[in-house]
């Protein structure tokens, strides 16, 4: 089964999802490693948790995006890790990792692709008045959430609020990620 690394920098509600599933049987993958951004993310605390190994940096200690992404391929690639999976990680990825990494980066973004890339999707998609708001599974390119559909859901706003609205994206996501992992390994 695929060795993969999950990055998050936040909550880590949808490591969670992935590492439950692949414990159960149901993603046919070995969470190897959980990569955060961000010292004081939760999801350090779940992957300790869970058992899983944790890397833990800070950008700004390093000269470039170069120079940590360098560091992150050495501990992946020394691990085994063939997919990278991207959980609410806030940061782009660079040209180290993408080449290293080519079509094995996989990202879940909170809208239905193409509209609304960037930060804050769910608020974009409200303050647009959109009537649907949607998540997105897609392969991860140089751009800011442009790469190649996997999977999409769509559901229609219908006047909710942003917290109903963000639950009803949670919850969706926590089946669509390791659902479409589980497909894409599997193909
Ligand atoms: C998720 O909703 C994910 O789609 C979003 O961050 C949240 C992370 O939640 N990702 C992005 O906005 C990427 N641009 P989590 O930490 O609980 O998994």
């Amino acid at each position: 089964k695929p060795k993969i690394a999950v990055f998050a920098s936040g909550n880590g509600s949808n490591f969670q999802a992935i590492a439950d599933a692949a414990q159960i049987g149901a993603l046919n993958a070995e969470v190897v490693l959980a990569v955060s951004d961000r010292p004081q993310a939760y999801v350090v605390e779940r992957a300790k948790e869970m058992g899983v190994e944790t890397l833990v940096f800070t950008a700004s200690q390093y000269g470039s995006k170069a120079m940590y992404e360098e560091m992150l391929k050495g501990k992946l690639l020394g691990l085994g890790v063939e997919w990278i999976v991207l959980a609410g990680y806030m940061r782009l990825i660079g040209p180290v990792l993408l080449s290293a990494f080519e079509n094995r980066i996989v990202n879940i973004h909170p809208s239905a692709l193409p509209d609304f890339p960037g930060k804050d999707a769910i608020g974009q998609t409200l303050s647009a008045g959109a009537e649907t708001a949607g998540v997105t599974v897609h392969f991860v390119d140089a751009g800011m959430d442009t790469g190649k559909i996997i999977a999409q859901e769509c559901f229609p706003v219908n006047g909710r609020s942003r917290d109903e609205v963000e639950a009803e994206i949670h919850a969706i996501e926590h089946r669509l990620y390791p659902a479409t992992l589980q497909q894409l390994f599997s193909r």
